[in-house]
């Protein structure tokens, strides 16, 4: 069968290594979202992949500012009226790559070792991004796009997309579409391809705590003063109970219950107990104990110690009652929380609970609302017959623990769904140092996605 889609899936065979070179040299471009030193290569990566879109033949390529980092924009609308309209999305942003020492090549000089690629972005997302664009490219090059599409390559997602929503808000007309392609989120295994129909929202904070004007001999004071350090942690181990509920105020006011349904579909996932102790190597489990692990990622909301800091943490010993202690919160949401007003739900805690002997601060970071999306529509539709293709096997489909602001944003501005998939896995070490991509699986979604274009025509 020498068809257009078969000849666009040869194309992807044959140029796989030049692929794989183009996204070496995205992700030697150190993105990192979070910190104003690297504005240059934020700017550099935004630019790299409006170069890309260019030389794909999309037109009306721009880097469009926003509040923020820059946006990156392209669209090829020669389908026509009576074909559908794709917003594929994608970020070009990464988080940080420290610490640095536990990495086994530096983060942002890729190198393959095997089946995998190793750097940072390589799985969240350039890598995703990546597929999409040489998706299209085959597709390009062997015959014609059977649908029209639009990039909304972002620059923030890794910080909470701050300037995306107004972004959106302000470019409707632009960004009009049937429905947006987000590879954001990811598979089960390399067998299990898998959609993604809902995702976790974000509320981070950081707490600050003070004591003594500052450090002191804590032979000489201790005793007296209560230590920041202490007092921050009595402050955080007050914030679950002994059953790993969190105790804010109101904090699962508006969490909306699982169907019986939905709570045997997930039950019926090949996900289990064991499966989470193999990919994190924990000694055990811990949370809610009447909900499934899959649940309680999915499904349930939490609030996690990001990180902390506090008094003398170098080498050997120094005696001292710090001064100051600090802490990053953050909780993952679920529908209908909002971040908002779980910020003030932590700032209530705080007020109820924090002793007269310090004085403490607090700062909203940023945020990302959750979202459910549609589980039926031609975008899914077309997804799940692709995979089944692919890998003979339908998707999955599951709920993420991961927040990806965009999906909101898109369903409020738009009034667009989401079609959210990747073919990132659970063993790439996303955030984490030794990110990876698993390149026969990369290799797949391309493909995926070339049958998931012409599995739209008209
Ligand atoms: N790609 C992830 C989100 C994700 C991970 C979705 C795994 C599904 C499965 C995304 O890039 C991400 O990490 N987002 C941040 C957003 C936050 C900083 C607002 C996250 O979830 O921590
Ligand atoms: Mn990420």
């Amino acid at each position: 069968m020498n068809d257009s889609r078969t000849l666009a899936i040869e194309y992807a065979r044959q140029n796989k290594d030049r692929f794989l070179k183009e996204l070496m040299e995205w992700i030697a471009i150190p993105s990192i979202s979070t910190s104003i030193e690297h504005k240059d290569d934020i700017q550099r990566a935004a630019e790299w992949a409006a170069r890309q879109l260019k030389n794909l033949g999309m037109e009306n390529v721009q880097v469009m500012p926003t509040g923020g980092h820059p946006v990156v924009y392209g669209e090829w609308l020669g389908a026509g009226k009576s074909a559908p309209t794709i917003l594929i999305y994608g970020h070009y942003d990464v988080q940080p790559a420290d610490p640095l020492e536990l990495w086994d090549n530096p983060p942002f000089e890729p190198v393959q070792r095997g089946e995998y690629l190793y750097g940072r972005g390589t799985s969240d997302m350039k890598g995703q991004v990546m597929a999409s664009l040489k998706a299209v490219e085959s597709i390009i090059r062997s015959g014609t796009l059977p649908v029209n599409i639009k990039w909304l390559i972002e620059g923030e997602e890794e910080v909470g997309s701050e300037h995306l929503g107004d972004f959106i808000q302000s470019h409707k007309e632009l960004l009009a579409c049937d429905f947006s392609l987000n590879p954001d989120s990811g598979m089960t295994s390399p067998t299990q391809p898998t959609i993604t129909y809902a995702l976790r929202g974000l509320m981070y904070a950081e707490i600050r705590v003070y004591g003594p004007k500052r450090d002191l001999h804590s032979g000489l004071f201790g005793g007296t003063i209560h230590n920041p350090a202490q007092a921050l942690a009595e402050l955080i181990a007050g914030m679950h109970d002994e059953n790993g509920r969190i105790t804010l105020p109101g904090f699962y006011d508006k969490v909306r219950p699982l169907s019986p349904e939905e709570r045997a579909d997930l039950a019926r996932l090949p996900i289990n107990e064991q499966t989470f102790l193999q990919q994190t190597g924990a000694p055990a489990l811990w949370g809610e104990p009447e909900y499934l692990p899959i649940e309680r990622v999915g499904a349930r909301p939490t609030l996690e110690v990001n990180g902390l800091l506090s008094g003398f943490t170098g080498e050997g010993s120094k005696t001292v009652l710090p001064a100051w202690a600090m802490a990053k919160i953050s909780c993952r949401l679920v529908p209908d929380q909002t971040p908002e007003e779980t910020f003030r739900q932590l700032v209530a805690y705080l007020e109820a609970n924090a002793p007269s002997t310090i004085r403490w601060e607090i700062r909203n970071l940023h945020n990302a609302s959750p979202a459910i999306t549609d589980r039926d529509n031609m975008g899914i539709r077309a997804l799940t017959q692709a995979m089944q293709t692919v890998w003979g096997t339908p998707p999955l489909f599951k709920r993420e623990g991961g927040s990806i602001g965009a999906v909101v944003f898109i369903q409020k501005g738009l009034g667009a769904e989401s079609v959210l998939t990747g073919f990132g896995l659970p063993d790439d070490n996303v955030h984490s140092p030794n990110e990876k991509l698993h390149l026969p699986t990369w290799e797949k979604g391309i493909e995926a996605l070339i049958h998931f274009f012409y599995n739209l025509k008209p």
